[in-house]
C-alpha cells in the first residue's frame, strides 16, 4: 500500500479530508502517521479518533531549524515513507528532511502559485484584487511554494468577499485537490520534467 506521512500544524481540514477519502477507498493510500509541531493541533484528535498513530516534534525542543527537520527526517526515513504531504504544515521544510524524500514532499497552497506565495495567501490576492484565486498543489522545493505545479483548481473573487469568505471557497476546493494529486502520484502516473509535471491521463 501507498504509504503516507501528512505534516500539520493546525486545525487540519485538509488532513481530515485525506483521511476520509481514504476511508472511503477513494484515495488508494494509508497514513502511516500524523507528524505535528504543535502538540495542541486540532489534526492530531482527528488522527487518534481514526486509530492514525501521531508524533510531535515542537520547534523549541530543537537548537535550530536544522536539527528539527533532522530530528523529523530521522524519524520518518525508517518507516517506508512513500509520500510526504504537507497539509497545512506552518514551518518551512529543509534540507535534511527535503533530502531524505527527494521530490516526494507536497504542498497545499491557498493560491494560485506563483501568484501570492508565503503566509495568508487568500488575503494577499484578495488585496490584490485578482478576480481569481485558488490553489496548488506541488512538489517542494528549497524554495517557498516554488517547486513544480501537480495540480491547480480556481475559484472566482466576488464582489463582497471577505477573507473568510474567499477562503472558505478556496478550501473547499483544496479539499478536493491534495486528495485527487496524492492518488495521481500513488497511482504513478505523475512524472516530473524540469519544472513541468507530467500526468498521464
Ligand atoms: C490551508 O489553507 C492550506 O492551504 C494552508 O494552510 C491551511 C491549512 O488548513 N497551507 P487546514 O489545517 O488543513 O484546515
Amino acid at each position: 500500500m501507498f504509504n503516507l506521512a501528512v505534516m500539520a500544524s493546525g486545525r487540519g481540514s485538509n488532513f481530515a479530508s485525506i483521511v476520509e477519502k481514504i476511508e472511503a477507498g477513494e484515495v488508494p493510500a494509508v497514513v502511516n502517521v500524523l507528524v505535528s509541531d504543535n502538540p495542541q493541533a486540532k489534526a492530531l484528535e482527528f488522527a487518534r479518533a481514526h486509530g492514525i498513530e501521531t508524533a510531535v516534534f515542537r520547534r523549541e525542543d530543537f537548537p535550530t531549524n536544522k536539527a528539527h527537520n533532522q530530528a523529523i527526517a530521522d524519524f520518518l526515513r525508517p518507516r517506508g515513507i512513500d509520500l510526504v504531504v504537507l497539509a497545512g504544515y506552518m514551518r518551512i521544510v529543509k534540507a535534511p528532511l527535503l533530502e531524505a524524500f527527494p521530490n516526494r514532499i507536497i504542498n497545499i497552497h491557498p493560491a494560485l502559485l506563483p501568484s501570492f506565495p508565503g503566509l495568508e495567501g487568500q488575503r494577499q490576492a484578495l488585496e490584490y484584487g485578482v478576480k481569481i484565486s485558488g490553489c496548488t498543489v506541488h512538489f517542494v522545493d528549497d524554495r517557498v511554494d516554488h517547486g513544480p505545479i501537480i495540480l491547480q483548481a480556481a475559484v472566482p473573487v466576488e464582489e463582497d468577499d471577505t477573507v473568510e469568505t474567499l477562503s472558505a471557497r478556496i478550501l473547499k476546493e483544496e479539499h478536493k485537490l491534495l486528495p485527487r494529486a496524492i492518488t495521481l502520484i500513488a497511482q504513478g502516473k505523475v512524472r516530473v520534467e524540469g519544472r513541468r509535471v507530467r500526468i498521464t491521463p
